[in-house]
């Protein structure tokens, strides 16, 4: 993308601590992460190095320890839980690594549900379900219950749930992770699709060849930091690591 970029979703000096009885859980230390409209970002690392931990705080499921989050250039801890609800009803969607459907609501019905919380029309709310169950080509499957389709198709129910207000943002946990490789590229497909057509995508994933085939931009994070970021260059990834003004000597004892 050229011109001036966009900045939707920034991480500033986040850390995510958990107390466990005596000890602390660092889930996250200080990571920074930018995000621009339209790009699509893949976060990898190993288990453990605090992926879904940093999805959910972008997806402001969370709130961090220490730092901030702003989305659209808004810190978010300055909006009220009312305000900050609809923000991210609005403008995120989400699709969980293990899908998340309500087992006893339909499949129409999982899709319409975030609508509810909108204030959306149950009238609308049907339309819009239908139609996004149309483009991940499972209208036919409609009233049937999540347990009465495949893991494939479930993930595309989430895919059309994630859809349902129309968010800017997509936010996949793992989105081909309980999938064959097969349907994984038609899932895929679909979320670049969603990408080429503006919308920003910020996917984790634990394989390398999914995030160098689709994204722009890949986080490596380990030990809940920051271990670099590499950049789409043509065909090739370079490394863009922002490194620290200051650099902690490793004992410098000699
Ligand atoms: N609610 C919690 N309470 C305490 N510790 C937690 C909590 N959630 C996550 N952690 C710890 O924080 C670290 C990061 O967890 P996270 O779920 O972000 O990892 P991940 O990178 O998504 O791993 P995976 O690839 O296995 O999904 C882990 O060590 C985990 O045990
Ligand atoms: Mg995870």
């Amino acid at each position: 993308m050229e011109g001036v970029e966009k900045e939707v979703i920034r991480l500033r000096n986040v850390s995510k601590h958990y107390p466990m009885g005596d000890s602390i859980v660092k889930a996250l230390n200080h990571l920074e992460l930018k995000v621009f409209e339209g790009e699509f970002v893949a976060i990898m690392g190993p288990s453990g190095s605090g992926k879904s931990t940093a999805m959910n705080l972008v997806g402001s499921l969370d709130m961090p320890t220490h730092g901030s989050i702003h989305l659209d250039g808004r810190d978010i801890s300055e909006l009220s839980e009312s305000d900050l609800a609809q923000v991210r009803g609005k403008k995120i969607g989400f699709i969980f690594q293990s899908f998340n459907l309500i087992p006893n609501l339909t499949v129409k019905e999982n899709v319409m549900l975030p609508m509810m919380f909108q204030g959306t029309s149950i009238g609308e709310r049907e339309d819009k379900a239908e139609e996004l169950l149309k483009l991940v080509e499972l209208y036919d499957r409609m009233d049937h219950y999540p347990g009465e389709i495949s893991g494939g198709q479930m993930q595309r129910v989430a895919i059309a749930r994630s859809l349902a207000n129309d968010p800017e943002v997509i936010l996949a946990d793992e989105p081909t992770g309980n999938l064959d490789t097969k349907t994984g590229t038609i899932v895929m497909d679909f979320l670049d699709k969603l990408n080429k057509e503006g919308k920003t995508v910020i996917m984790v994933t634990h394989d390398p060849d999914l995030a160098k085939d689709y994204a722009d931009v890949i986080y490596w994070l380990r030990d809940g930091g920051l271990e670099k970021v590499t950049k789409r260059v043509g065909k090739r990834f370079a490394d863009v690591t922002k490194k620290k003004k200051k650099e902690v000597k490793s004992n410098g004892g000699r």
